[in-house]
Parts: structure tokens; C-alpha cells; sequence
């Protein structure tokens, strides 16, 4: 009888050699073997599941060198063996769970649509075909869904204001430039689950009346790039896409870019720039995309999550959606585990979850076993928290309450070895790196902050260069144009008065 053995091509499991095991298995016998997504416990990449009678039974993380114990053992029926983890449902990291955006990633075949319908895909927009376009916006506007990029624009609001401007022409664009430091959801379910994100976009193009979308995706994801231009072309062949959209009246197409590694072609204007085949720089606003956007027209710019947790919203409704969660924070945050930290990966679990229970209940504290010391949440432009900080709720209120932001859902965790000064100038260092150069604060007083820095290590008349620093975050942060010079005072800042000790070089070299 034919085993369905399942190994992931995610570029995780990939880079840690699920390439090589998944052809050994496939010598294995009478195997059918099916790359999946992965379910992010990356710590256990590459993961592989065989189909047995009891369920889908896990091993990991297989290497090469562990196939010959493993069939030996019985993998191909659920043997017992040391690298056994069981159903990996049950898995704590995976119960613990509340997976709606991710809930298919890593267990169907991303290219396979029947899959994907087989597991509740195409529900969503059978639905917004139904009830139309003001009812679709209505449903993400009740839901609560805010944009999941950084910024947490409710989403529903930026459709409304696209449906209504007027325009001969309306584009969907998302944006898959995933730049956030310590992030990896985009990619994830590009790799593991593209339809849903070709599902959202089109339930957007219906919401608003627009016939084309770009996904706007960065060149660092070759494997991304790969798997969502071949979902693509099944979406065409099977009628998901084109002149009629399940056979529909609608019409929907989908075109994917591809970035050139710039940070700030993530913000959504300097994309946009970008799209059209200039430099990307960042354009002042007004006015909106949603009024003035791509080429001029209309135009919804969504973050690949928060497009791709619309068929579950459509197909499950507003209320469901939106029971979950804290505040103004609704729904599920696929929360991305990094940096320095025991069990890495991806935990979607509603917002409300506090930092310290992802870090260490979750994340089991750091990889190198010494104490956490720091977390910087949200990418380069968010804050550094202390253990101090480990009550805050995941929820965008609350961090901005404390002078951070949750971005993206990135946490990178740091042991006591870091540095936060040399951070503070790492931060600055990046904003003069990536800076679009369109206004002073940020290009400028990047390089400024850089030597200012510079004289505090030296030891350089530290307590006046200190207030010169937090003089220049200040004009930094209310100067710029947009988010990049506007945000980076937050790791800056957040270095300063949670671990001032590391900006006093000299004393603390004294005191050791
Ligand atoms: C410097 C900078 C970089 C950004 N990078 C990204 C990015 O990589 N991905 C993303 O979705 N949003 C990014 N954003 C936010 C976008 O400008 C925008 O808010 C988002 O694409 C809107 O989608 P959403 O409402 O679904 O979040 C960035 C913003 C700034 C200021
Ligand atoms: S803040 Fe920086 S990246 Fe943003 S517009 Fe100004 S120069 Fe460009």
C-alpha cells in the first residue's frame, strides 16, 4: 500500500537539509511523497509526517543520517523512535495555538487547489461573490481586522475609502517586502498556503471594484518568488483568476514583482514608486493610495497577512472574528519567535498574550541558556524591552502605551551578552543605510546620531552628548516624513532609558 509521506520546502527546511531527506524517502518504497508549507516550529525542521491509520504521525528534526534508523524503525507506519514527536497537532506549541490565518500551512500541498479546498479554501469568496461588495466591506470593517504591515489600519476603513474613489481603473496591491528584522510570516504562507493569499486578494478586488493586483515580493525570498508564481498559473488554469472569477462576472488577475532589497520600498508609497519602475522614494501624503495610488488610480495596498486573513473572516463571519482578541486589537496575530531564543518559529494565537509568556513559557528563554536581557518587538524600528516590560499584552495599545509597537509580530530575544548602546548605533547606522534621502531628519540626523554615539563610547563629554542624542531622536521623531526616520528614536530611545548603564562606558568599565 502507497504511504503519503509528507516533508516541507519551506526555505527554512530547506537551508536545513529537507531537500536530501525528502529524496532518501522517496527511495523508501512505495511513498508518495508531498512537500508541504512548515508548521513553524522551526526548531524541528525539517519536520516529517507520514499518513498512518492513527493520523499524521511527526519526526524531527530528520537529517540525512537519521533515515536509515528511522525506516528501520518503522517510519513508514508511525514506528517508535527517538525523534518520534506524535501527532503533531498535539504538540504544545501547536495546541496552544489558535491558527486561522496559518491553519492549512504545512499540512497541504501548497500547489494542490483541491487540497486547499479540501481543507476549507475558496469558502471565503464564494461568499463575497454572493453578498457583494459593500456586504464584504462591511464584514472586514466588523471584524476589526487592522493591518498587519505595522502600521494597524483597520482594513475594512482603506477598502471603503478605495471602493468609493473614483478612478477608471482600481488596483490590489500586497506587499510581501517582508523587511522587518526577526519576520518570516509572509514568506511562510507564500510558501505553504499561496491560495489564501490569492483568495483575499480577489475577495479585495471584488470589495472594491478592481480587476488587477501586484504582489509586491522581496528578492531575498527566491522560494517565496517560486511557489506563489506557480500557484499563480494553477489559479489561472482553474478559473480562480481571469475574466471570471469562479464563474463569476468578476474579473481578477494577479501579477507578482519582485523588490531589490531596499528597507523602504516596504513603505507603501516608496512600493508604489517602486511598482511603476522608479527609484523607490518615499511620496508625501496626501494623497492617500486609496485615493492616488499605483499609476495614479485607487489603489488598496494591503501587508500579505492581513490580505490572506480575509477568507477566513468571509467565511467565518465578522463575529467570530472578532471575538477574539484584546481592546482594539482583534482577531489572531501570527506572532514570529527569533533571534536568540530556544524554540523559534511561528506562534498565530489571538492578540492579549503577554510578551513574557511568548519569550519564555513559549519561546523557552534563550538559545544560549543565559538570561534573556532585552527583546526588540515590531523590527528595526521597534522599542527594546527588559524582562521588566514582560507584562505587556501583544496588543497595539499597549505597546505603543509603553513606547514601542508590536509591527509585523517579529521578536528577536537577546541574552546578557548585548550591548544596547552598540544596538542604539546599530539602529542609527540602519536608518542611514536604508534611508530614501527625501528629508533631513532622517538622512542627516542618522549620520549625526551615528557620531553622537560614537563620543558617548569614547567616554566624550557623555551626560551633554546624551541630551544631544535624545534632542535629535526627538526631532527625528516628529521631523520625518515617514516611518523610518519617524520610528527609529524607538530603539534608540528605548536603549537609553531601559539600559542606561550601557551608555556609560567608562563608570561601568571602572566599576567591572
Ligand atoms: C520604512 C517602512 C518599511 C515598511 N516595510 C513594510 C513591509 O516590509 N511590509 C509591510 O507589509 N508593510 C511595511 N510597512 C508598512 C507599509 O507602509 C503599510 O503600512 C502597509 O503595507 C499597509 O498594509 P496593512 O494595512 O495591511 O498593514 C513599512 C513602513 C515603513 C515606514
Ligand atoms: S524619513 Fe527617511 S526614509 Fe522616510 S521619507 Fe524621510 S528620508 Fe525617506
Amino acid at each position: 500500500m502507497t504511504v503519503r509521506v509528507y516533508v516541507p520546502r519551506d526555505a527554512a527546511a530547506l537551508a536545513l537539509g529537507a531537500d536530501a531527506v525528502a529524496s532518501l524517502l522517496s527511495q523508501a518504497g512505495d511513498v508518495e511523497l508531498v512537500r508541504t508549507g512548515s508548521r513553524g516550529l522551526v526548531w524541528l525542521e525539517p519536520m516529517v509526517e507520514v499518513a498512518t491509520s492513527a493520523g499524521r504521525i511527526a519526526y524531527g528534526p530528520v537529517t540525512v543520517a537519521d533515515i536509515s534508523s528511522l525506516l528501520a524503525a518503522g517510519l513508514l507506519v508511525g514506528g517508535a523512535h527517538p525523534l518520534r514527536l506524535g501527532r503533531p497537532e498535539v504538540l504544545p506549541y501547536l495546541a496552544k495555538q489558535t491558527r486561522l490565518t496559518f491553519a492549512r500551512c504545512g499540512i497541504v500541498d501548497p500547489l494542490s487547489l483541491d487540497d486547499y479546498r479540501a481543507h476549507g479554501g475558496l469558502k471565503g469568496i464564494a461568499r463575497a461573490i454572493e453578498i457583494g461588495s459593500a456586504a464584504t466591506i462591511e464584514q472586514v470593517t466588523q471584524s476589526g481586522l487592522r493591518g498587519r504591515g505595522g502600521a494597524g489600519f483597520p482594513t475594512g476603513i482603506k477598502w471603503k475609502t478605495a471602493a468609493e474613489a473614483k478612478g477608471e481603473r482600481k488596483f490590489i496591491v500586497c506587499n510581501a517586502d517582508e523587511g522587518d528584522s526577526g519576520t518570516f510570516a509572509d514568506r511562510m504562507l507564500m510558501e505553504g498556503d499561496p491560495f489564501v493569499l490569492i483568495e483575499g486578494m480577489t475577495i479585495a478586488g471584488i470589495a472594491v471594484g478592481a480587476t488587477k493586483g501586484y504582489v509586491y515580493t522581496r528578492s531575498e525570498y527566491p522560494h517565496a518568488i517560486a511557489t506563489f508564481n506557480a500557484a499563480l498559473d494553477v489559479a489561472r488554469r482553474e478559473g480562480l483568476l481571469g475574466a471570471n472569477v469562479l464563474g463569476s462576472s468578476h474579473a481578477f488577475d494577479i501579477e507578482q514583482r519582485v523588490g531589490a532589497g531596499a528597507y523602504v520600498c516596504g513603505e507603501e508609497t516608496s512600493l508604489l514608486d517602486s511598482l511603476e519602475g522608479k527609484r523607490g522614494q518615499v511620496r508625501t501624503k496626501p494623497p492617500l493610495p486609496a485615493h492616488k495610488g499605483l499609476f495614479g488610480m485607487p489603489t488598496v495596498i494591503n501587508n500579505v497577512v492581513s490580505l490572506a486573513s480575509v477568507p477566513i473572516i468571509m467565511d467565518k463571519g465578522a463575529e467570530f472574528y472578532r471575538e477574539i482578541g484584546l481592546g482594539r486589537s482583534r482577531g489572531t496575530m501570527p506572532i514570529q519567535l527569533a533571534g536568540n531564543i530556544k524554540y523559534g518559529g511561528l506562534f498565530e494565537c489571538g492578540f492579549g498574550v503577554t510578551l513574557g509568556e511568548l519569550v519564555n513559557d513559549i519561546g523557552g528563554g534563550t538559545l544560549s541558556g543565559r538570561s534573556v536581557r532585552a527583546v526588540q518587538v515590531g523590527g528595526p524600528l521597534g522599542a527594546y524591552f527588559p524582562p521588566a516590560l514582560f507584562d505587556t499584552p501583544f496588543d497595539y495599545e499597549a505597546f505603543a502605551a509603553r513606547d514601542g509597537l508590536i509591527g509585523h509580530g517579529g521578536i528577536v530575544v537577546f541574552d546578557d551578552t548585548v550591548d544596547l548602546a552598540k544596538q542604539a548605533r546599530f539602529a542609527m547606522e540602519f536608518c542611514a543605510e536604508e534611508s530614501c534621502g527625501k528629508c533631513t531628519p532622517c538622512r542627516i540626523g542618522s549620520v549625526r546620531g551615528i557620531e553622537v554615539i560614537d563620543r558617548i563610547a569614547a567616554g566624550e563629554a557623555v551626560d551633554a552628548n546624551l541630551d544631544l542624542l535624545r534632542d535629535l531622536c526627538h526631532t527625528m521623531k516628529f521631523g520625518s516624513l515617514c516611518a523610518l526616520g519617524g520610528f527609529i528614536p524607538y530603539p534608540v530611545m528605548s536603549a537609553l532609558d531601559h539600559f542606561p548603564e550601557d551608555f556609560r562606558p567608562v563608570r561601568r568599565e571602572a566599576a567591572e
